[in-house]
């Protein structure tokens, strides 16, 4: 089963306080993109612009303080065009949830129940999203296998594992339902060089094998090692989107340029200053009031489309413009 997941001016907005007096958090703004079969889509941006609830938001597990606006469609999975934000809790939980959209959430081992072996965990796993499979336990260990998981780690308990470790569990548990459409959010969090390969590589190959793949994740080269595409996300917006060997090597948006400025060899290079306060956003996309010598805002937060790249709040280059 392929699946497209589409999604349309996403908003995620936190009241804080009773009935929101205590403020309005924006954590994600109008934001569109789809996943395709076939495609890895890396979303990167630093801390706190918005990547985990736009996750969370896709997959209804927000907690009940937030408003989320626009769209996501699932297609191509025999739900006809279902808009998740719309579906009952009961038709995410049985239908979606693991079946058709699985997640690896950030901090996945917080995610384990503590007091049950993880090997009997990831059972219950393949257990309820594989009904047909004759041998479960084989699976379990197959998973294991793909993500790196030494068997012996099974019969442990989540505090006996490293984080690393915890984290390939929950990997293994997000694979566990072959979900046509993947979102994993910070997968290699805590995991040393040749994990990380190894964990991005097999999202890879789900992609090559035709699952549409969304992968959030601070590690710039883990992104350009497989993404086929790229977003950029900065205070709650996308404001950069495109095939990723174009965004990672000409970026056009003077954030996505400070971000992968230093070609670092993981993370991101660092932009002085701070992204803008999330309860008091500006109109547009908020980095003229960081660096005003690098960026005059266009404020306008819907990206603006030249082939098949996109940039919000800056022009598209003149070069290419006029091409
Ligand atoms: N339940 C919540 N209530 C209020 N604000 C929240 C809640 N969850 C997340 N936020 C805020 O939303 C913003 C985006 O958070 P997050 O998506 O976790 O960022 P990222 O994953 O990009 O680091 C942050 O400012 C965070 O504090
Ligand atoms: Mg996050």
């Amino acid at each position: 089963m392929n699946a497209e997941l589409q999604v349309d001016d996403l908003s995620v907005r936190f009241r804080l306080g009773a009935r929101g007096r205590a403020g309005i958090v924006t954590a994600v703004t109008g934001s569109s993109f789809t996943l395709r079969p076939g495609r890895l889509l890396a979303l990167v941006g630093e801390s706190g612009c918005g990547k985990s609830v736009l996750a969370a938001s896709i997959m209804g597990l927000l907690p009940a303080n937030a408003e989320v606006a626009g769209s996501v469609r699932l297609r191509n999975a025999g739900l006809d065009g279902l808009d998740l934000l719309d579906a009952p809790e009961r038709r995410l939980r049985d239908e979606v949830r693991g079946r058709r959209v699985g997640l690896v959430p950030q901090s996945a081992a917080t995610h384990l129940t503590p007091v049950r072996r993880v090997g009997v965990q990831l059972l219950e796993t393949v257990r309820a999203l594989r009904p047909g499979d004759a041998d479960p336990l084989a699976t379990v260990q197959r998973l294991a296998d793909d993500v790196g998981l030494p068997r012996e780690m099974l019969d442990r308990h989540p505090h006996e594992l490293s984080g690393g470790t915890a984290q390939r569990v929950g990997v293994a548990a997000a694979l566990a339902g072959e979900p046509p459409v993947l979102l994993a959010d910070e997968p290699t969090a805590g995991l040393d060089r040749p994990l990380v390969d190894r964990t991005v590589d097999l999202l890879a190959d789900m992609a090559a094998r035709g699952h549409a793949v969304l992968l959030i994740t601070h590690d710039l080269r883990a992104a350009r090692r497989v993404a086929t595409d790229a977003a950029v996300m900065y205070a709650s917006r996308i404001i950069e989107l495109g095939p990723a060997q174009d965004v990672f090597t000409d970026p056009w948006h003077p954030y996505t340029r400070g971000l992968f400025g230093a070609l670092p060899d993981r993370g991101f290079a660092a932009i002085p200053g701070h992204p803008p306060d999330l309860t008091a956003l500006p109109p547009g996309c908020g980095f003229e009031r960081r660096r005003p010598d690098l960026h005059t805002c266009v404020p306008d937060p819907r990206l603006q489309w030249h082939g098949d790249r996109a940039v919000a709040c800056a022009p598209v280059p003149e070069e290419v413009a006029v091409a």
